[in-house]
């Protein structure tokens, strides 16, 4: 199966493009195809009524649609942000959201995030939740959050924790069966 993996964030030394990492280095060993997109890939103006009028939707928004679309399943790991969903992320999501195929409609969805708090950014997951949902999105019922994700990768890039490796790894493995049951 294919699968889209992205990090909302940025910055160069992301932990979520980090945890992205880890995750696509599982999915890959699960024997899947992946497209791991970078967020700077989907270049897209602040939402403004009047442009999307004049100018119709963003290549950046249009280009997100069709690599959501041409997957079974996508895997986005998302800072937490004031306890909610970082800017950048919710605008890209309000251009797809108005193209009329209604891109995030029946699409498998599975978050995470990683944040050096305690809470590791779940509750800004949760707002996340709300909008994808809002948009027709499946988004898997468990989520997986990385505390203290300064400290939660080796030098190698992997989780040092071996047991949060492996829930990760479940999770993967139940995400893409959940996946694979709905897209048939
Ligand atoms: C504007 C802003 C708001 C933030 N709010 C939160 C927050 O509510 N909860 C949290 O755990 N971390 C918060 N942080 C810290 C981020 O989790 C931290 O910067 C993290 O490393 C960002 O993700 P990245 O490493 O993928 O870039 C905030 C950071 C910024 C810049």
């Amino acid at each position: 199966m294919k699968f889209m993996l992205m990090a909302a964030a940025l910055r160069q030394g992301s932990f979520n493009k980090k945890l992205i990492a880890v995750a696509a280095k599982i999915l890959q060993s699960q024997g899947h195809v992946l497209d791991l997109a970078d967020f700077a890939e989907f270049d897209v103006p602040l939402y403004n009524g009047d442009l999307e009028q004049q100018q119709g939707i963003p290549s950046g928004a249009q280009d997100f649609a069709k690599r959501m679309q041409d997957a079974q399943g996508i895997v986005i790991a998302s800072p937490e942000y004031n306890f909610s969903v970082p800017g950048i992320l919710k605008n890209l999501i309000d251009w797809v959201s108005r193209i009329d195929a209604k891109p995030f409609n029946k699409r498998n969805m599975y978050l995470l995030s990683a944040s050096p708090s305690l809470v590791g950014g779940n509750r800004g997951l949760w707002q996340l939740r709300i909008s994808l949902e809002c948009c027709g999105a499946r988004v898997y019922p468990s989520m997986f959050s990385l505390a203290s994700a300064h400290q939660a990768f080796s030098q190698e890039g992997s989780l040092s924790d071996t047991n949060l490796s492996h829930r990760l790894e479940q999770e993967l493995q139940d995400f893409t069966e959940f996946s694979r049951r709905l897209s048939a």
